[in-house]
């Protein structure tokens, strides 16, 4: 039932100027594949193969690398390269993804309402790229997918955040209810004085289809966007609404310290190369 899911990528990336002029943030690489494909294996690993992508002007990169590229496999596979055509072509021939332009980027609550003639009736999968989560339990996704089953009410995922990192997040409201975090609410970048608690979502939603209706009337908040957030609230009014603290690490990689620490701590773990790696570092430290 629960198998689509929506990366909006539509965002204009400011916080990593000069890089996102021309090259979608989402594209920017962690070692040796772009953040947007370590989005999209993890919903396949969750089950969610039916994708959709929010982009907006300037990010056709986005959807060259989830095609198949004929002539490089050509070229790949004159050279006897098999291993690596192997690498790039799987991917491109197991997931079908749709693309819908967000014509201006009016946030992120804007950027999910444009999935909805896609989605339907149906609940979906929400996956932020530029927030990379690596985990040796079940990824992100199957996490939040676990609880889905068991209550079919909206889920999202969590971690906790040091108080004076509130202000960068959506921060929600919670209570135990059995061994579950049910969310009776959520604010946007609160001031740390404001702030429900220090759970922090952290891009990883699975929502009843009921959003999207909250979302076309939500009106412009924060920042003039429309939030996710806000609509999302609403919805955790009417409907039960489930918290998952996410294991596993965690990248904000849609900032350049964020990235940097991404690919440095998933280099030193890449059996490869780590250890030239280290050796390299250490002339710097
Ligand atoms: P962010 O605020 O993290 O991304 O939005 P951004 O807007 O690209 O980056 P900055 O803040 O300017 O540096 C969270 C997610 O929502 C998407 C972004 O692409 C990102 O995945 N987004 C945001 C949209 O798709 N459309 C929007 O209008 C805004």
């Amino acid at each position: 039932m629960l198998r689509k899911i929506v990366f909006p990528a539509a965002g204009m990336g400011t916080r990593f100027l000069p890089a996102t002029k021309a090259t979608p943030k989402e594209m920017l690489t962690i070692v040796d594949k772009p953040l947007i494909q370590y989005g999209v294996e993890e919903a396949l690993e969750a089950g969610m193969d039916k994708i959709v992508m929010i982009t907006g002007r300037g990010k056709r990169a986005i959807e060259d690398h989830f095609d198949i590229s004929a002539e490089l496999e050509l070229n790949l596979r004159a050279a006897g390269k098999h291993e690596m055509l192997e690498k790039i072509s799987k991917l491109s021939r197991k997931t079908t993804v749709s693309y819908v332009r967000q014509k201006q980027p009016l946030g992120l609550g804007h950027a999910v309402l444009c999935a909805e003639p896609w989605v339907g009736n149906e609940p979906f999968g929400v996956s932020l790229a530029d927030e990379l989560i690596c985990s040796p339990h079940g990824s992100a996704m199957a996490q939040l997918r676990a609880v889905f089953e068991k209550t079919g009410a909206s889920v999202i995922g969590l971690a906790r955040v040091p108080k004076s990192d509130v202000h960068k997040y959506g921060i929600v409201k919670a209570e135990q209810e059995g061994d579950l975090l049910r969310l009776t609410g959520m604010v946007e970048k609160p001031a740390t004085e404001d702030a429900p608690s220090d759970l922090a979502m952290i891009g990883r939603y699975i929502f009843t289809p009921r959003l999207f209706e909250l979302l076309e009337t939500t009106p412009s908040g924060k920042g003039g966007e429309i939030q996710l957030t806000d609509a999302m609230a609403l919805l955790a009014q009417e409907e039960p609404m489930y918290g998952v603290i996410i294991e596993g690490q965690r990248f904000d990689a849609g900032n350049p310290l964020g990235f940097l620490t991404a690919n440095l701590v998933l280099g030193l773990e890449n059996e490869e190369f780590a250890d030239d790696l280290r050796r390299i570092l250490k002339q710097y430290l």
